[in-house]
């Protein structure tokens, strides 16, 4: 029986390997993490991540071939395939900080791998890393090895969060780099029968192994790079009485072009797309590229832009103050159907409001009222270090308190902010919302997902990105 060993339980390490172990009932799959709670929570009935889907799949393995483990050591030990799939923030402090990938993480696997191993392993690249990260992997490895041998694939993960699962189920194609030696297409081999149990063949593409590490930031600054070039539409459309909606869609109907990832938005979050960027152009820096460098960066810089310009909308809007005034928000999290915080635009959002001396009150139906204190007190990219190493008692903004209710959120409120999709905000009784409000009430969509007719019928004052605006909000210098 084939024995992989996942280094890293978390969003990717997780449903990933949960995935190999229900495709793949002749592999055990062991995912070791060095965070005592997260194992734990792996191993109970409550899960550390939520993603629709997953547990079922957790519940149907857990016990067979899904293992969830603290035992670091003996699993890598007893592995033929390890995944390493830790966390490679962004460097706070020293060479880099702000912009470069910090290792350690990565490093102190590697290190661990060569110290704890007696047979010969593939060490598999699942984290998003640096070109050249396996280089640097193989040397740390080939140098401790004592005559083991490695041989280390690239095989990124493109899954998104919120569709993991439908992601991993239906990947649109599988990435595999290797060395181009007889010992590394065979390694390459043996990870492409791994996933060809479900994934087509013609749908595991192969290449070397820097194309493989670039191709995985390549796709995040493409992606992200979409998102920013329909929110700097979205400006101009609310400048001119166009309508970003129909201009996505116009845009959108060109083969050329296609429909997806073209919602205008207060900007991206998440743990990926602002990292991988700034490694990305931290990489083009190092490599003597200042003008790729600038062209990259520039994709950050909208984003940032557009997550200022909706603060700024909201306080211009309301008298330009929010002081004390009570700012309901809607969804936290970084996106629909996920927990997950990290990046969110949510954060820069409220602190812009706290900076005016808001005070907010926030519901999001799965992000609770711990995390979002410690989001709100963390420092910027703090947040992607293990939780074991994050502050257990936060200082609490006072300023701020987190319910379960939607409409609690938003009573008395004079405004309210939609920060996350959530289906559920489309349905909630927005006549009832409004009675309960302070006048004139408001109405800030950050996600375009509420029927901005109806909600102006009720009596609100509504702005949603990037659309014709309201006769109040055009008055309104909004300082954009
Ligand atoms: P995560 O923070 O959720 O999980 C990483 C885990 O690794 C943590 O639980 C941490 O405790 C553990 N860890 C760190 N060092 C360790 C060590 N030496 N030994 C054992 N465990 C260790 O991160 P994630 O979101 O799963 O992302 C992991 C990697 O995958 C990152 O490089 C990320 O860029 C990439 N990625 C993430 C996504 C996503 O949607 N989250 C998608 C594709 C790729
Ligand atoms: C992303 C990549 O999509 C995935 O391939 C990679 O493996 C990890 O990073 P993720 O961050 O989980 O996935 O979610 P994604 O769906 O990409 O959304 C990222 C952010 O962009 C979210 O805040 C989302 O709301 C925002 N977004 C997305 C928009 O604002 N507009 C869009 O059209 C699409």
């Amino acid at each position: 029986m084939v024995k992989i060993c996942c280094i890293g339980a978390g969003y990717v390490g997780g449903p990933t390997m949960a995935v190999i172990a229900l495709k793949c009932p002749d592999i055990e799959v062991a995912v070791v993490d060095i965070s005592v709670p997260r194992i734990n929570a792996w191993n109970s009935d409550q899960l550390p991540i939520y993603e629709p889907g997953l547990e079922d799949i957790v519940k149907q393995c857990r016990g067979k071939n899904l293992f969830f483990s603290t035992d670091v050591e003996k699993h890598v030990r007893e592995a033929d395939i390890v995944f390493v799939s830790v966390n490679t923030p962004t460097k706070t402090t020293g060479l880099g900080a702000g912009k470069a990938a910090d290792l350690t993480y990565w490093e102190s696997a590697a290190r661990m791998i060569a110290d704890v191993s007696v047979s010969d392993k593939i060490v598999v690249e699942k984290s998003t890393v640096p070109v050249k990260t396996a280089e640097a992997i193989e040397k740390i490895l080939m140098h401790n090895s004592k005559g083991i041998k490695f041989q280390i694939l690239s095989n990124p993960e493109f899954l998104a969060e919120g569709t993991a699962i439908a992601d991993l189920f239906n990947p649109d194609r599988v990435l595999i780099g290797g060395r181009e030696t007889p010992e590394g297409f065979k390694a390459v081999q043996t990870l492409k029968e791994v996933y060809a149990n479900w994934v087509p063949e013609d749908q595991i593409i192969t290449t070397n192994l820097w194309s493989a590490e670039l191709s995985k930031l390549a796709a995040n600054a493409f992606l992200a790079q979409r998102i920013s070039s329909v929110n700097a539409m979205s400006v101009l459309c609310e400048s001119t009485g166009a309508d970003v909606t129909q201009v996505s869609y116009a845009v959108g109907t060109d083969s050329r072009i296609g429909s997806k990832f073209l919602n205008a938005s207060v900007g991206f979050g998440g743990s990926c797309f602002q990292k991988d960027i700034l490694n990305l152009v931290y990489i083009c820096q190092c490599n003597g590229l200042p003008e790729v460098a600038e062209y990259w960066k520039q994709v950050i810089k909208i984003n940032d832009y557009q997550k200022n310009r909706f603060v700024n909308r909201v306080v211009s809007s309301m008298f330009n103050t929010v002081s004390n005034k009570k700012v309901a928000i809607l969804g936290f999290a970084f996106k629909k159907d996920t927990g997950d915080t990290r990046e969110t635009p949510a954060i820069d959002v409220c602190k812009g409001l706290l900076g005016d001396k808001a005070q907010i009150s926030i519901y999001d139906p799965q992000v609770t009222e711990e995390q979002i204190q410690r989001d709100l007190s963390m420092k910027k990219f703090d947040w992607d270090h293990p939780l074991h190493l994050q502050p257990m008692s936060p200082t609490t903004v006072k300023q701020v308190s987190v319910t379960w209710d939607a409409y609690e959120a938003t009573k008395d409120a004079h405004a309210v902010c939609v920060l996350t999709e959530w289906d559920e905000f489309k349905a909630l009784d927005y006549q009832k919302i409004y009675d309960n409000m302070q006048k004139p009430a408001f109405i800030f969509d950050g996600r375009n997902v509420l029927n901005v007719d109806k909600l102006r019928e009720i009596g609100f004052i509504v702005y949603s990105i990037g659309k014709p605006l309201d006769a109040w909000l055009k008055d309104m210098p909004a300082f954009v």
